[in-house]
């Protein structure tokens, strides 16, 4: 027996000494910690070196932002089917001191885009042209976007530094993961498909864990960014590159719209929830005004008398999801082309409104919801998040995409970065759903120069005023849902941070009338009494991959997905 428990405890012993030494491991395989405590600074993002890489920079001194810069542009090369400097995104950005700011930083139609650009002469959608491939690229804001953070906030001023990373990553290589190598071998036909030139993301074998993935022409890029700094991109050679690329292959963006394009200051859209306050990003994400909406349905239905994944659960949430949805398709867009009274769709008669059809017993069919009434307007009318605290308490929530993996496909020859295919958020055609089920009308009709109705949720949570959560994740129209379902695990169920983050997450968005399921979410007889109710319910994928940081029992905890490599960090 003695020599069992010996033996036993040399295992353990074993299993520890090689789980916490980088140089036992082979060299195809990551650490990767998904649970991190500290008061030094803690980074959360998709991929584990761009974690080290941003938890690096605080431990120099860089504040929040400068780690946020540093992580946007190493996932540009670790994470490329969506970390990216060819797309766009949106910062949500609360300073120690209690400022809060958001900085809209998303794509852009060309000046040559049309509304029915999408649509054949009869007036059909023509598959794939909105996803895959140049036409469908919107006017990138992601390297504005940075520049723009870095100029008002940095607390190092020194953008090589924050550059240099991604360089060394880009230049040097690095071992994919399996889940990389999986997508990177999935995608193939795709990536032949659309370009021409031999592009690093196909090699004639299959990809395997631990491959070395070198992106030369990408390093070359980032050097010329960390020479020329912003207008490389937007009027420089790189500006050339893109343009030529669009000129050979039938898109539409031009040097004009590159030089045009500049990424926005908004004002942070706040709300609270029982006494917490949310601080979360304004349209043209519609995430942030849906959110408020729906914690306003659930706490007003009284969600906390509810018992975690019951059958009661889940149809109220559901019921608030639908209308909110509703919501969503008809009066959401771009606010510098489409006006919406966002205070009427958070007001509280508004919300008790809307929630009088809901029944306890009862599913409403979403045929039966149509959008809230609104008064007449007084004018006319696969992403990726980074969750980053510094050690004064400064804020990052920051979601960027290309929209799907790897965006449009499209590599851009001599530059080596993927663009997205960030058109497809548009409404292509009333009614039209996009790859994500998402219907809309003239809010969010394609127009010359207006950015692309986002779900994109960057999100800080407030508790008696101090800074208690930093939320977002990836997951097309999925991330609002999934950042309800973490504010609800942590607020109402009191779930700590680990688990409101991987607990099992169910969706509905109005249409198509379904609740979505993760295969492990909701027993049986949960999913049985739901479809009683009148629920249609649907397995699917995985929903979104969270990154979070929590205030838990006096410490900040950083919490990183179990749904991918994403890994949370601290600074030393
Ligand atoms: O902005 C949006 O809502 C979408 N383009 C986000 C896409 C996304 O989350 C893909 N990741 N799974």
């Amino acid at each position: 027996m003695k020599s069992r428990i010996l033996l036993s405890g040399f295992v353990v012993a074993l299993l520890f000494l090689v789980a916490c030494s980088p140089k036992s491991l082979p060299k195809d395989t990551y650490r990767i910690q998904k649970q991190v405590a500290g008061n030094k600074g803690i980074v959360v993002c998709a991929h584990p070196l761009a974690s080290a890489v941003g938890a690096d920079i605080l431990s120099q001194g860089g504040n929040a932002i400068d780690a946020a810069v540093a992580v946007q542009l190493a996932l540009a090369v670790v994470y490329p089917g969506a970390g990216n400097i060819g797309g766009g995104g949106f910062l949500v950005y609360r300073e120690a001191g209690g400022e809060a700011t958001t900085l809209d930083f998303r794509e852009k139609a060309p000046v040559a885009a049309h509304r029915d650009m999408y649509l054949d002469k009869d007036g059909n959608p023509v598959m794939n042209l909105s996803t895959i491939g140049h036409l469908a690229v919107g006017v990138p804001g992601t390297i504005d976007g940075i520049f723009e953070m870095f100029e008002k906030y940095s607390k190092l001023k020194n953008f090589s530094l924050l550059i240099q990373p991604a360089i060394d990553l880009a230049s040097k290589g690095f071992r994919i993961t399996e889940r990389e190598a999986d997508q990177l071998n999935e995608h193939r036909a795709q990536f032949l498909k659309v370009n021409h030139d031999n592009i690093p993301f196909v090699k004639e074998t299959k990809w395997r864990k631990g491959d070395l993935l070198v992106q030369t022409e990408l390093a070359s890029t980032l050097e010329r960014i960390k020479e020329n700094g912003r207008g490389e991109f937007y009027e420089g050679q790189t500006a050339k590159l893109i343009v030529k690329c669009m000129a050979q292959n039938k898109g539409i963006i031009t040097e004009e719209d590159l030089e045009n394009y500049k990424s926005v200051w908004r004002q942070a859209v706040k709300g609270r929830y029982k006494s917490y306050k949310i601080i979360t990003m304004p349209p043209p994400s519609s995430g942030g005004i849906l959110l408020l909406q729906m914690l306003k349905m659930i706490e007003y239905a009284q969600i906390s008398k509810l018992s975690f994944h019951s059958k009661e659960h889940v149809h109220l949430v559901t019921e608030a999801e639908r209308r909110a949805y509703a919501d969503r398709a008809a009066y959401f867009g771009d606010p510098d082309f489409t006006k919406t009274n966002l205070k009427h769709l958070l007001d509280y008669s508004y919300i008790k409104s809307r929630m009088k059809s809901y029944c306890l017993y009862q599913a409403t069919p979403s045929s039966s919801i149509a959008a809230g009434v609104m008064p007449l307007p007084h004018e006319r009318e696969e992403t990726t998040h980074i969750s980053i605290i510094d050690k004064d308490g400064n804020a990052v929530s920051l979601t960027t995409t290309l929209n799907g993996s790897y965006g449009s496909m499209a590599v851009v020859p001599g530059g080596g970065f993927l663009l997205n295919n960030e058109m497809d958020d548009f409404s292509i055609k009333p009614g039209v759903p996009n790859i994500y089920g998402l219907v809309g009308g003239e809010a969010n009709a394609i127009q010359p120069g207006k950015r692309m109705l986002s779900s994109m949720t960057p999100t800080i949570v407030l508790k008696d005023d101090k800074l208690y959560a930093i939320i977002g994740s990836p997951g097309g129209s999925t991330i609002i849902t999934t950042v309800l379902q973490i504010i609800m695990n942590l607020v109402d169920f009191e779930l700590n941070p680990y688990d409101a983050v991987q607990a099992p997450r169910f969706h509905s968005q109005w249409l198509p009338d379904k609740i979505f399921l993760e295969s492990s979410c909701l027993d049986y007889s949960t999913r049985s009494a739901l479809k009683e109710m009148g629920h249609s319910i649907e397995e699917r994928s995985k929903i979104g991959r969270v990154e979070a940081i929590v205030k838990y029992k006096g410490k900040y905890m950083g919490v990183a997905d179990e749904r991918g490599d994403d890994e949370a960090e601290a600074a030393r």
